[in-house]
């Protein structure tokens, strides 16, 4: 199919301006509900409370489900006694390896791909064997929640233990160095860095450490499954809708048809809602029990059974020569994957694209640990990368008496700095200036520790943010037009809050000349065409492009079915645009004929289409970043060390922005999490056990409203020549940099640089 789609692209089906020396898309320049603060349309059901979630979803006999987790990391189940468990009230089943029915496998190829996603390839209760604490051992199925709870706390359990690998230092000599890091080469060395670090007339050269992070979105992973004669409802809660329908019909042997994926709504998703053990598991209890099933982890099992954040230890070294320009870049470390897992933690991909520099040394480490595979969380890598690069930036601005900014500025690269590459657009340093003026940077004092007010010591940071933009293959939308002027747009898209349907309506408005009131958007669910994943800061992208398809296909459509009858007649789909509910030369306005006229005398209740977005050419031959400048101001209490955010400000270079009300919630919520990065989030891991020790909300700390200041985000919205709408991705630019912009304020208001997350209160005295 990429074959295919590689053949039109080279035949002209792409648009031109994703190719070099195209125009932009001329919509950017007419947009009308495009950049209004529309309101989302799914607000109100969620308030409301109408919006059901798929831990809500009536169903009649529907059983509730329970999981048990090994308290051990590796080893196998000696003995399995479900007696007591089977005994208990209200119980329809329990479930583990014995009768677990045999399921197939998955290939791990990454989530671009449609076909299967899977954050494991371990098997799931296929085997007495157990690979990391907190794997699934066993489910229970009951008449109620309680009942199922209580039944699994019945199962007795007796391991044979195996020695474990848990201890991050120890399994750093045996780590793996891994070709590939997703798309780009892991191994990077242009010239030789080591040498010029080494020579630089300055120089910084420091590890940063980060720890694993878990997922806590509000709403916890839940599915509620049941089969219907030979075909699979699963209502769950996903970023993947399509992808898991794939991967569920592959796993049961069943055809894609079969499985039906239903997800309207997410009550939050930021990497973890995918694939993982607890859809299997219910889908095959469900199958033995034949009745639907319900399974909402606790808390606890979220921690246990869906991976997070990889911890990492980064080395960045920076050589610079008298004027500040870098001769050296070097980032190197280690991060957590085990050989079952699929997701490399891409840390030193930021420092590729943020400056110029001589010489590059970039590597990447795999760590083999027995723990829960890693997966996605917002930002990956950049989250953390940016913190051990933006910091050493930092750190060789301070030793060299030269403001942080300006030290960017001066290695600001004119192309991308490894591949030499084009920038599709790039105005950091435009984002950088506009936001130093709005925070008031140039009150900042250079010197540590010069502002105080009483026990408190003021400081000001500031830090670069950058994210690779992405556009999925193969999204698809369904387009129908309707006699009377109304659209319907639809494709199997997903909505974890962000505002997905809401702007392509406000897109589809402009692109069909039509008001938002005529718009509909159908998505959440795997029987429409699929769309694309959420996740890489690509859905708007993808989508938007699939709606250009679209728009593409139906005005061919509507132009044949104008005839020679109609005042457009003769004339190409390149001659015209779509304007005031109809179709216009663009030549000669008074050439118009609407939608209602054209279809009324066709006869045609309404005029539908699937298209495909163009094959995203623009990424192979741009190099394309949104990227952020981002400033902290706060306090820091001599006598307890506890830190007080006073001001933080995002300054985003990320193309057009399509909606400033869900951007600007998108900005601030990655910032936020970027605050629970800097201070409060990790995950306590108990070497001795392979254990997560501080499994719940109550211990694993994430920011609330107290520890938020005002949050400012303002953005140069310069359009990407490159991209559908000119937009780059927004859902994941807000949490990198954030800490370190924290770090360095920290460093400022007292002098000491702390490189190990979260700077917890202890750190600084
Ligand atoms: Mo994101 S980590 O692509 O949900």
């Amino acid at each position: 199919n990429v074959v295919i789609e590689t053949v039109k692209t080279a035949l002209g089906w792409v648009p031109a301006q994703w190719l070099p020396g195209g125009t932009p898309d001329p919509l950017i320049e007419r947009r009308v509900a495009l950049g209004r603060q529309d309101s989302r349309l799914d607000g109100p059901a969620k308030v409301t409370g109408l919006a059901r979630f798929a831990a809500e979803v009536p169903m009649e006999r529907l059983c509730y489900g329970a999981l048990l987790h090994s308290t051990v990391t590796r080893g196998r189940i000696a003995r399995l006694d479900t007696a007591a468990a089977e005994a208990a009230p209200g119980v329809v089943l329990v479930m583990t390896h014995r009768n677990m029915p045999r399921i197939g496998t998955l290939a791990l190829i990454g989530v671009s791909d449609l076909s299967a996603v899977g954050n494991s390839s371990l098997p799931i209760l296929q085997n007495d064997e157990v690979r990391y604490n907190g794997q699934v051992v066993a489910a229970v199925l009951a008449e109620t929640q309680e009942q199922a709870d209580h039944a699994a706390s019945l199962i007795e359990i007796d391991y044979a233990v195996e020695a474990a690998k848990t201890r991050f230092d120890d399994a750093k000599a045996a780590a793996r160095t891994p070709a590939s890091i997703l798309i780009e080469r892991n191994h990077v060395l242009v010239g030789n860095a080591a040498q010029e670090v080494d020579r630089a007339a300055h120089r910084v050269d420091n590890l940063y450490r980060t720890p694993g992070h878990n997922h806590n979105a509000i709403e916890l992973h839940a599915v509620t499954v049941a089969w219907q004669g030979e075909t699979l409802l699963v209502h769950d809660a996903t970023q993947m809708i399509a992808p898991s329908a794939n991967a569920l019909a592959k796993l049961f042997g069943l055809k894609k048809q079969q499985v039906r994926v239903l997800s309207p709504y997410v009550g939050g998703g930021f990497g973890g809602k995918g694939l993982w053990d607890h859809q299997v598991v219910a889908v095959a209890a469900a199958k033995l029990v034949g009745r639907p099933v319900r399974l909402m982890l606790s808390r606890e099992s979220v921690y246990r059974m869906i991976g997070g954040r990889s911890p990492s230890e980064q080395r960045v070294a920076i050589g610079a020569d008298a004027d500040g320009r870098f001769n050296a870049i070097i980032h190197t470390g280690y991060s957590v994957m085990p050989p079952y897992g699929a997701c490399p933690e891409q840390y030193t991909m930021c420092s590729r694209a943020l400056y110029n520099a001589k010489s590059f040394e970039i590597v990447q480490h795999h760590v083999d640990l027995d723990i829960v595979p890693n997966t996605y969380m917002r930002a990956p890598g950049e989250a953390i990368g940016t913190f051990a690069i933006e910091c050493a930036v930092d750190e060789l601005a301070h030793q060299m008496g030269i403001d942080p900014i300006e030290l960017r500025r001066r290695n600001e690269p004119e192309r991308h700095p490894l591949s030499g590459t084009a920038f599709s657009q790039r105005a950091l340093t435009t984002a950088y200036a506009e936001g130093a003026q709005h925070f008031g940077w140039e009150r900042r004092l250079a010197e540590p520790g010069a502002r105080r007010d009483g026990e408190w010591r003021i400081g000001m940071g500031c830090a670069s943010g950058s994210f690779p933009y992405a556009r999925m293959p193969g999204a698809h939308v369904r387009l129908t037009l309707r006699r009377d002027g109304t659209v319907n747009l639809s494709c199997s898209a997903q909505e974890m809050g962000m505002g997905t349907s809401t702007v392509q309506v406000q897109h589809a408005a402009d692109r069909l000349g039509l008001p938002v009131e005529a718009i509909s958007f159908d998505m959440g669910d795997s029987a429409l065409p699929a769309g694309s994943m959420a996740g890489g800061s690509s859905q708007t992208v993808s989508l938007a492009a699939a709606i250009m398809a679209a728009t593409e296909k139906l005005t061919g459509e509507l132009l044949r079915l104008a005839g020679n009858d109609s005042p457009l007649a003769g004339l190409r789909a390149r001659d015209v645009q779509l304007v005031d509910a109809g179709i216009g030369d663009v030549a000669d306005t008074a050439r118009h004929e609407s939608y209602r006229s054209i279809l009324t005398r066709a006869a045609r209740e309404e005029v539908s289409v699937i298209a495909a977005g163009s094959p995203p050419l623009e990424m192979l031959k741009f190099a394309m970043h949104s990227s952020s400048a981002v400033f902290c101001e706060l306090r820091v209490s001599e006598v307890t060390g506890e830190i007080r955010i006073d001001r933080l400000l995002g300054s985003f270079d990320c193309g057009t922005i399509l909606n400033p009300k869900t951007a600007a919630s998108q900005f601030k919520g990655g910032m936020i999490m970027g605050i629970g990065l800097a201070l409060t989030e990790e995950t306590l891991f108990d070497a001795r056990n392979g254990r997560i020790m501080n499994a719940t909300l109550a211990d694993y700390h994430i920011p609330v409203h107290l520890d938020v200041p005002e949050i400012d985000v303002i953005w140069t919205g310069i359009p990407d020549p490159r991209s559908p709408l000119g937009a780059r991705g927004i859902g994941e630019i807000g949490i990198t940099g954030v800490a370190a912009a924290i770090a360095n304020a920290v460093f400022n208001a007292t002098g000491k640089r702390i490189r190990d997350l979260p700077i917890t209160l202890d750190k600084l005295l």
